[in-house]
């Protein structure tokens, strides 16, 4: 039997030559030391073996990258590097670049944008070669919601004209003399007891719905499309409206917290002249979503006409320098707590992914999580296209190389297919060699990727490339 002492003293004279195939540790003593193949092949002529650390993840990150999120890889078995010093990354972070695919090396396994949208990340080609991308759903809804606070203020109090108007008083040396007799012209309204229509019951609404509930406003708010787990985290209080009409009728702030998505059936000026002729007269409609989904001219037509008001995050074309707007440079997650977070949870879903196989809070792959891996055993993973028949081939060939599956789970999205598979290490085997296994279940047709999650962070990953074995 080979012990885990051995097959590291074994890795490291490798090391110095190429990769080469190697030998991971035994589960436990008196149980089966366990063999994969990692580095043969094409790996052994790809990215830059010089520097390559093998023992760790090496994860390649764009942008400035929260240090506080950073910190949550632990550097025994995690190597960060930034852009081009990564050519043999295992998984990527990155904020606002735009990516190409020439950015992905082969060895790359995930991609984790730190923020909500992944419209600079070729989601649709990332599916084809069967690398899940992430996002950080949630993680600046805070930040968002205390920008909304702030502009509910901003949209009942004249604070933006007030700091003005000091600032010209000042600058005339009258500030002291007029102050007392001007402060009538910047007379407002409180929150409290006023209703708050939230258009979007998500991560920020159902944050926002809670802390206006604080401010002792009442709530309503319009969703049809929640998630069980929104509709849970709302406060009791609020009153859930079966339009946009009857939501935004009688409220005296309107928030719009829904995303925008273009064409047939999308969002793209949802905010239009029949929805705004429910508006009461002095209605605040306070716009941390996106730009596109007001009908600025129609806006307009309200607020030339009424005591209404517009507070946005997005530039204006129209309405920017309107007496009754206030236009912010889309700050709603400048937040360095905002940073921090959206780093951390995007750190934290790559490692379940890596470590363990989990998938969460993907664009592209299905949900996915098995319990822990049960002891004495190897876990693998599978990515495949989603077509009839695979999942049989895959069961059929661990089974007819005598390996027995202790647990699996299967799961499908669109057009692509995970399976988690969890092999069961018998007692006192001498090696159990998953070389061969894992090369017949990769080349399988339609099958892109594998991995054995065990021992060494960053080994046991294979790709079917077009036809060719990538180990
Ligand atoms: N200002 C900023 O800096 C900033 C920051 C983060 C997010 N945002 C914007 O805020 C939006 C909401 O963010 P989130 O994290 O709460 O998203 P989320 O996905 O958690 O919630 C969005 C909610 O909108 C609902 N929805 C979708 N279409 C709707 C419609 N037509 N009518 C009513 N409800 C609808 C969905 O069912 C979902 O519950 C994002 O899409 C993004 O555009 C802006």
């Amino acid at each position: 039997m080979i012990s885990a002492r051995a097959s590291i003293h074994l890795n490291s004279k490798l090391r110095s030559r190429t990769l080469g195939s190697l030998i991971q540790g035994s589960i436990k003593r008196n149980f089966a030391a366990v063999e994969v193949e990692h580095g043969r092949g094409q790996w052994q002529t790809f990215g830059d073996l010089d520097s390559y650390k093998l023992g760790k993840y090496q994860i390649k990150t764009f942008n400035k990258i929260s240090s506080k999120g950073l910190a949550r890889f632990p550097t025994e078995e995690y190597d960060v590097r930034t852009g081009e010093d990564a050519l043999n990354a295992h998984a990527i972070l990155l904020r606002s670049h735009k990516m190409k695919e020439s950015d992905i090396p082969h060895t790359v396994r995930a991609i984790a944008r730190c923020g909500a949208g992944t419209n600079n990340v070729p989601v649709k080609r990332m599916t084809e070669l069967g690398i899940p991308v992430f996002n950080t759903p949630g993680a600046n809804a805070n930040a968002v919601k205390e920008l909304i606070l702030c502009s509910m203020l901003l949209g009942s109090r004249r604070i933006v004209d007030g700091i003005n108007h000091m600032k010209d008083l000042g600058s005339q040396g009258l500030a002291r003399e007029r102050v007392e007799k001007d402060k009538a012209m910047f007379g407002g309204r409180e929150l409290k007891g006023k209703t708050l229509s939230i258009i979007g019951l998500g991560h920020i609404g159902s944050t926002t719905a809670h802390a206006a509930s604080k401010l002792g406003m009442k709530l309503k708010g319009y969703d049809p499309a929640i998630s069980v787990q929104s509709a849970l985290k709302l406060p009791r209080s609020l009153d859930v409206a079966d339009s946009l009409a009857a939501a935004v009728s009688g409220a005296d702030y309107i928030s719009l917290n829904i995303p925008y998505i273009k064409g047939d059936g999308g969002t793209h000026g949802i905010i239009n002249a029949n929805v705004i002729e429910h508006f009461k007269n002095g209605a605040c409609l306070l716009n941390f979503a996106r730009g596109e989904l007001v009908d600025s001219e129609a806006l307009k037509g309200f607020l030339d006409t009424s005591d209404g008001r517009y507070i946005s995050d997005f530039p204006e074309d129209l309405l920017w320098d309107h007496k009754n707007t206030v236009i912010l440079p889309h700050l709603g997650a400048s937040t360095a707590e905002a940073e921090d977070a959206a780093a951390s949870m995007a750190v934290e879903t790559i490692r379940s992914f890596l470590e363990t196989g989990t998938i969460k809070n993907s664009v592209n792959f299905p949900a996915t999580s098995l319990p822990d891996r049960p002891e004495h055993s190897v876990r693998f993973t599978i990515v495949n296209k989603n077509v009839p028949g695979r999942l049989a081939e895959i069961t059929e060939t661990f089974a007819s190389n005598g390996f027995n599956i202790l647990q699996q789970i299967n799961q499908s999205r669109g057009e692509v297919g995970y399976n988690v598979v969890d092999i069961e290490i018998k007692e006192k085997d001498d090696v159990v060699c998953f070389k061969d296994v894992q090369e017949k279940i990769t080349m399988l047709d339609g099958v892109l990727s594998s991995r054995v999650i065990y021992g060494q962070p960053g080994t046991g990953y294979a790709r079917n490339l077009e036809g060719e074995y990538f180990v």
